[in-house]
């Protein structure tokens, strides 16, 4: 059973590192979690959503998936949604993407990927929602502005649930903010202004 000890040793590290600081911090966030954000972002492993961000654990909640998007029937990413604004009332949710997203680069080539093809078609429809703005771009600069357009949607996509439409009827201040993350830089960038209301979507 020695199997990754390597990450239990770091673990025990952290976990130490963490309790040396402050040695009531774990006792005090097994009580509760009262996170403020909701992040859904891509899965890609240089876009860590806490990291970025710098908040220790119990700041955020996170949802990540292959090109941070939110599908109107995926059960995974409305269920998270429904969770954050219902019972831990998050009034702010983050769509961060990232530029060089290989879900984008995947969605943009010709090849045959199989199964995940049926989830990057969301990002191809994107495309041709907004091909006008792309036919003229270079190859580099489509894959860059089809990661922002994509971010753009799935904001769109969030405000349009029937999650984030009931908070709003019921007055609650619930803001859906776009970001979009360099990863030759470490910067994250925001993608016009946040939607605070029904009639802004
Ligand atoms: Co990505």
């Amino acid at each position: 059973m020695s199997e990754l000890n390597h990450l239990f040793d770091r673990n025990l590290a952290w976990a130490d590192a963490i309790k040396n600081k402050d040695p009531e911090f774990f006792r005090r966030l097994a009580k509760q979690q009262l996170p403020e954000y909701l992040w859904i972002g891509c899965s890609d492993s240089r876009v860590p959503a806490n990291q970025i961000i710098d908040l220790p654990p119990g700041e955020v909640f996170v949802h990540r998936n292959i090109a941070n998007m939110v599908v109107h029937t995926d059960l995974n990413c409305l269920s998270v949604l429904q969770f954050a604004i219902e019972i831990l009332e998050v009034k702010q949710i983050i769509v961060c993407g990232h530029y060089g997203c290989g879900g984008v680069k995947a969605a943009l080539d010709q090849h045959d990927h199989g199964l995940i093809d049926n989830w990057l078609r969301h990002i191809k429809d994107v495309g041709r929602l907004h091909a006008d703005k792309l036919q003229t771009l270079s190859h580099n600069e489509k894959l860059n502005r089809l990661c922002e357009l994509n971010v753009i949607e799935q904001v769109n996509n969030v405000c349009n649930t029937t999650i984030v439409q009931q908070a709003w009827k019921k007055g609650l201040a619930i803001s859906v903010h776009g970001w979009i993350y360099n990863i030759e830089n470490g910067i994250l960038n925001r993608l016009g202004d946040s939607i605070n209301s029904a009639d802004q979507c």
